[in-house]
């Protein structure tokens, strides 16, 4: 088990993951040979979906995805996010009104793993079946599902890029980095800490990565609210405490946001690029990628996560058991959800072209 912000995970590797793809708990549920009727719901029905703040691109698509995918589906969709600076609260205040109104599903990610079991007990206690969509929903029995690209592995995939990139620059080590970490209350931001370090604790361990401000823990790596302007300001005091007359090789980040606010620091203080990592296969992030300056990127198909969504919403309308393919992984402090795992894929500038072939808005950038 290994403990995420007061949550145990296990990670799953991909060998196991790919194990476990396909052969999920099927779509075996309520409508089987007894000859009982399906216990779904309409099928014009009211599904609630609330996202945290815009605070990276991913977010933006999904909603779009979900009004769009949800009305094609016949549902009526309901999108809200949660607004900058009262995410919490908004958040709260959304779900709890998408009860009210009578909705079947409510698909969550959400702004604070931690603070959302009230209103997530109440969906329970009226019959809403809720499906935590990207990040985990933490300490509460009553979450029925989890939908998400594996986080654990998007951090094993930068951590593994930090290394190559940095071999590839500069042949011999050590190599002086900096971490970084997301937002203490998204669940995600510690797996991904945990995946990368998973890849980078050995060679920290061996001298051959040194993590020169000595800051190495996750707390001392986090960014409120996947701040941009959070990161630039913790690089620049970097820089400034430990970057005097010392080369800074690589800095891991854990997503694009943070990567672009880290280079832009590193590039104010006049300093050569070191290899940062990211995630989310941001617009500007593949543009600096293809340029040579950011140095890698997960993608994270929003579409395809956003699709396994609404067909686990589906499932649940037509009386079905949704698809999951692991049944282990993520216990939440409270119990285990069932959940639907997709593979993320590291992109470089070598395969950006290849991994971005089927996006009509990614493709163009790679050319
Ligand atoms: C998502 C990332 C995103 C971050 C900030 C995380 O929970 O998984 O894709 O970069 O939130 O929005």
């Amino acid at each position: 088990m290994r403990k995420f912000f007061g949550t145990s995970v296990v990670a799953i590797s991909a060998a196991a993951m790919l194990a476990l793809a396909g052969c999920g708990s099927g779509r075996d549920g309520d409508s089987g040979s007894s000859g009982e009727a399906a216990k779904g719901f309409p099928a014009n029905s009211l599904i609630g979906v609330a996202l945290p703040a815009k605070t990276s691109e991913n977010w933006v698509l999904a909603g779009d995805l979900f009004t769009n995918g949800l009305k094609e589906a016949g549902f009526e969709g309901n999108v809200q996010y949660a607004g900058a600076s009262t995410t919490v609260a908004d958040q709260q205040a959304q779900i709890t009104s998408m009860v009210t109104k009578g909705a079947k599903v409510i698909v969550i990610g959400a702004t604070d793993a931690a603070q959302l079991s009230t209103q997530v007990a109440a969906a329970h206690a009226a019959g809403v079946k809720v499906i935590a969509y990207d990040r985990l929903i933490t300490n509460t029995p009553d979450l029925d599902y989890y939908v998400a690209f594996d986080n654990f592995k998007v951090g094993q995939l930068q951590g593994q890029a930090l290394l190559e990139g940095m071999k590839a620059k500069k042949p011999n080590g050590p190599y002086n980095i900096e971490l970084f970490s997301g937002s203490p209350d998204d669940n995600n931001a510690g797996v991904f800490f945990n995946g990368a370090m998973d890849v980078l604790k050995p060679e920290i361990d061996k001298g051959n990565v040194v993590v020169a401000s000595g800051q190495k823990e996750v707390k001392q790596t986090a960014i409120q609210g996947w701040k941009a302007e959070g990161a630039q300001a913790r690089m620049d005091q970097l820089l400034t405490s430990t970057y005097g007359n010392k080369e800074l090789d690589g800095v891991l980040s854990p997503n694009d946001t943070l990567a672009r606010a880290i280079l832009t620091s590193v590039k104010g203080a006049g300093k050569p690029t070191p290899i940062v990592t990211g995630q989310d296969s941001e617009v500007e992030s593949v543009k600096s990628i293809v340029k040579g300056e950011q140095y890698m990127t997960i993608n994270k198909d929003t579409r395809n996560l956003v699709k396994e969504t609404i067909n686990m919403v589906k499932a649940l309308q037509a009386g079905d058991k949704p698809q999951v393919n692991d049944t282990t992984s993520y216990n939440n402090g409270s119990k285990v959800v069932d959940t639907y795992l997709l593979p993320p894929v590291a992109v470089t500038k070598a395969n950006a072209a290849e991994a971005y072939a089927n996006d009509p808005k990614l493709a163009p950038l790679t050319k």
